[in-house]
């Protein structure tokens, strides 16, 4: 049932115990099983891991991919550690049983916990960013897979297949809820290049809908939304939905047909 992997990971764990004043400590548990992960980090002042340590209180597969996970970080710097995922866990430990996976994602979680802690012990600010409704490559082959929705050959989502985008606000709501939870004060919405000049004047207040709907998410997660500029007010469209003034607006594009700073500040939005 267990690789030889996870079996040793399981009677000889690497790693195991505290690290005073570390740099970042995370603390993950999972309420369906009761199981917590406690993860250390000790980061030098270049954003390497020198030493992650942890305890956990569970499953055999929780304390192996502790174990796992504390192996592979360990050397890597805040941003390569980011990128250890449950996935990459499981296939160090030679994969783990379905019904284990979610120990797996406990370590990851643990992981990124300590690493939350060190942003915020040393006044970095997290901006979470899921883009949609364009750049959605990602997204579509996940969603290809899982069949959600009409077929699509572009990277944009088509707002008039509810299929496809009550699934999307989904995974927004799941996104949102997380980093609520993490502290998260804003999240980035992004909305920019949905190739505006293609889009009828139905579209466009499709898009504003859109918009305005996941940004009532943010807010009614107690965060901030806000969004890029390219899509807002674009070409000088109001539609007959107005975009939502609270939603900050990151100004990083200016072409012709993008509503100038003056202009968006003029409608009542808030430029970043
Ligand atoms: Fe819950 Fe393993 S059974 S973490």
């Amino acid at each position: 049932m267990y690789s030889e992997k996870v079996m040793d990971h399981f009677q000889n764990p690497r790693n195991v115990g505290e690290i005073e004043n570390a740099s970042g400590v995370g603390t993950v548990g999972n309420a369906k099983c009761g199981d917590i992960m406690r993860i250390y980090l000790d980061i030098d002042d270049n954003g390497v891991i020198q030493d992650c340590k942890f305890k956990t209180f569970g499953c055999g597969a929780a304390v192996a991919t502790s174990s796992m996970a504390t192996e592979l970080v360990k050397g890597k710097t805040v941003q390569e550690a980011l990128l250890v995922t449950n996935k990459a866990v499981m296939e160090a430990l030679d994969g783990l049983p379905p019904v284990k996976v979610h120990c797996s994602l406990l370590a990851e979680e643990g992981i990124h916990a300590a690493l939350w802690d060190y942003a915020e012990k040393n006044g970095i600010s997290i901006i979470p960013m899921l883009n949609t409704p364009g750049h959605m490559d990602a997204l579509f082959s996940a969603m290809s897979e899982l069949n959600v929705g009409s077929s699509r050959t572009t990277s944009k989502m088509r707002l008039t297949d509810d299929a496809q985008v009550n699934f999307v606000k989904a995974l927004q709501q799941k996104y949102i809820d997380y980093f609520a939870k993490q502290g998260s004060k804003y999240y980035n919405l992004a909305a920019d290049e949905y190739s505006f000049s293609a889009l009828s004047d139905s579209e466009y207040t499709a898009f504003a809908t859109y918009v305005n709907a996941i940004a009532k998410m943010v807010k009614g997660a107690g965060m901030t939304p806000m969004c890029y500029n390219d899509g807002i007010n674009y070409s000088g469209k109001t539609t007959s939905v107005a975009f939502d003034t609270d939603i900050l607006v990151c100004y990083w594009a200016q072409k012709e047909n993008y509503a100038s700073v003056a202009e968006l500040s003029e409608a009542g939005f808030t430029i970043v």
